[in-house]
């Protein structure tokens, strides 16, 4: 009989073990733990042992009793938990699905996207230059000399002695000037740096987007009307804009553009949005350029301004705090 008890106990191990769904489980307990299973059953038996083996017989009985039913809590647990896993898991596809936040170009990539576009139906190729820059592109072959007040290191963000952020996109003029023959028809789209105090209008990082166009005969008349095109194509028919005379070394004669724009208190003002200019004899003699034979314009147009003037926005640094309720406006 304690064999046949012995047995019952390594069965129901066995048979626990192979136990992986619910209704397996059930069974095992009608086989088992149920009133007519067999564990009750050999309790049930042991009244009719000669009563030396009762205790040992009841002892084993209850002990295995005991274990199997743990052993079958345990396992009846552990399948509700994984019951529950998996229904975490479970798509309702007739749900309504959750919105998903598709992020945008930034305003001012958009704007010089635009930007791109335009020039590039006018014929100008897209150009570009690196951020760390060296003394000779960024002013030497400028016609910055070394008295020029730009060349003073407070304005610029020197990495080391020849070597700074550039401070405005005309070094790119240089590198195309450098490797490329005229004719050149290019713009050029970049970051520039200034330590300049940061306020509504200044910020010590900006865009810029510059130009260039060198040949045979190009006079200052093509210079103003491809200004003009741009303009009236970024910002409407009805703008209206002005170049005044102004001094770069770089350009001669040079001019600055003003745009004609109303401030958020209906207060109408010129702002300066680009210098510009016929590009200056010493600059095609730095990088090897014919100065008998070609001429050449060039400007250099301030992407912020352009983007507040167009969506009336006056504050710069609202482009750079990323604040989510600015930048989905556009
Ligand atoms: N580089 C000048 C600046 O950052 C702007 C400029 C003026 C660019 C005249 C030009 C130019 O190409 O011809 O202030």
């Amino acid at each position: 009989m304690l064999e046949q008890f012995e047995k019952i106990g390594k069965d129901a191990f066995k048979d626990l073990k192979k136990i992986n769904d619910p209704t397996a489980l059930e069974d095992f307990r009608i086989k088992y733990l149920g009133r007519k299973g067999q564990i009750i059953q050999m309790l049930s038996q042991i009244g009719q042992l000669p009563p030396d083996q009762r205790r040992t017989a009841g002892q084993l009985a209850n002990k295995t009793k005991k274990q199997v039913t743990e052993a079958f809590e345990k396992l009846k647990e552990s399948l509700l938990e994984a019951r529950q896993e998996k229904a975490k898991e479970f798509i309702d596809v007739t749900l309504p699905g959750k919105p998903v936040n598709i992020g945008k170009t930034h305003v001012i990539t958009q704007t010089t996207n635009e930007l791109l576009e335009i020039f590039g139906r006018m014929g100008f190729a897209v150009a570009y230059g690196p951020e760390v820059e060296d003394e000779w592109h960024n002013y030497f072959a400028l016609n910055i000399g070394p008295e020029h007040p730009a060349r003073d290191p407070f304005d610029a963000f020197y990495i080391d002695e020849n070597t700074l952020l550039r401070s405005h996109t005309s070094p790119v003029q240089i590198r195309v000037m450098e490797r490329t023959k005229p004719p050149i028809r290019v713009v050029a789209p970049g970051r520039v740096y200034r330590p300049d105090t940061v306020d509504a209008t200044h910020m010590y990082m900006f865009h810029q987007l510059e130009a260039l166009v060198v040949d045979d005969g190009v006079s200052m008349v093509d210079m103003k009307t491809t200004i003009d095109q741009f303009i009236r194509t970024f910002f409407g028919p009805d703008i209206k804009w002005r170049l005044r005379p102004s001094f770069f070394p770089f350009t001669e004669p040079s001019a600055e553009v003003d745009l004609l724009w109303t401030d958020k208190h209906g207060k109408q003002d010129w702002m300066e949005v680009a210098g510009c200019g016929m590009v200056d004899p010493n600059v095609f003699d730095a990088v090897g350029i014919d100065k008998e034979k070609y001429t050449g314009w060039a400007f250099g147009f301030g992407i912020e301004r352009l983007a507040m003037i167009k969506y009336g926005i006056t504050d710069i640094r609202l482009f750079f705090e990323n604040d989510l309720r600015f930048l989905k406006q556009f």
